[in-house]
């Protein structure tokens, strides 16, 4: 038997919790995979990873070749990108899509590599997903590729979104709290079990309180939003198909 994919869509406005949320979800999974890489535009989640990069117009204006690439991933297993917007990242994401790829295996029953991608509307963009991601979204479930994706963008009608394959594929779904009222309406369309995000609450930095959130299994149909009570402890509310106990 081949293992469940693992496949993550995180979304929500800009600061409703989705970085820090990203943590638990690294942390969670550290032992489940062999190669463990994140591409982000920021240092942010750098401490997750035992090598980094920093990949500026100079670094990107290079061609990465994707067997040199899997060549460093599989000697270093742990390395974080910090990529700089821009030229040069359609091919940079082409090449590592390739390369981890190429360090999976078909029917493998182990999770071989993760690829964690923060800010993702900018690594795998609407009109312009390149090819090796797009890949690794299609078929990365049978070779033991898991990825999970961060982006702040969704159903927005401008270019500064992700391409429709960064969503259709995933299986495992986080949803943060939003105002925008088009990508409310986008979100409760795509997964109608989710509810409206525009009710989350958000966290509040000052006071360290954290907010509310969604994660539903699409493998499943179940899902719960992690609700905050006015005391500020948590508790779970129970979304799509629970069968009754
Ligand atoms: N679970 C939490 N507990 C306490 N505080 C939190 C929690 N989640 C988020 N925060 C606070 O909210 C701020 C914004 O969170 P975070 O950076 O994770 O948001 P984001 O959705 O990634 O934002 P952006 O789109 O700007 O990257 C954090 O700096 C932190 O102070
Ligand atoms: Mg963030």
């Amino acid at each position: 038997m081949s293992r469940q994919a693992f496949n993550m869509f995180i979304t929500g406005a800009s600061g409703s919790g989705k970085t820090t949320y990203l943590h638990e979800v690294i942390r969670a999974g550290k032992n489940r995979c062999l190669f463990d890489v994140c591409i982000n535009t920021s240092r942010q989640l750098s401490e997750f990873y035992t090598h980094r990069y920093y990949l500026g117009h100079e670094q990107l204006s290079r061609r990465y070749d994707p067997a040199k690439l899997a060549d460093l991933i599989r000697a270093q297993r742990s390395i974080h990108f910090e990529v700089a917007p821009g030229d040069g990242v359609y091919e940079f994401m082409n090449s590592l899509g390739q390369a981890c790829m190429s360090l999976g295996q078909f029917e493998t029953r182990y999770g071989l590599v993760r690829i964690t991608v923060d800010e993702a509307q900018n690594f795998l963009p609407k009109h312009n997903m390149p090819p090796g991601m797009k890949r690794v979204e299609a078929e990365g479930r049978k070779y033991g590729v898991d990825i999970i994706k961060v982006t702040p963008v969704f159903g927005s009608t401008g270019d500064d979104t992700v391409d429709s394959a960064a969503y259709k594929q995933a299986t495992r779904i986080a949803i943060f709290p939003m105002g925008e009222q088009r990508q409310r309406e986008r979100v409760m369309q795509t997964w109608p079990e989710i509810p409206d995000p525009g009710t989350f609450k958000y966290p509040n930095p000052q006071t360290k309180r954290p907010g509310e959130y969604a994660v539903y299994d699409r493998l499943t149909g179940r899902g719960v939003v992690a609700r905050l009570a006015p005391d500020g402890s948590r508790y779970l509310e129970k979304i799509g198909a629970w069968r009754q106990a």
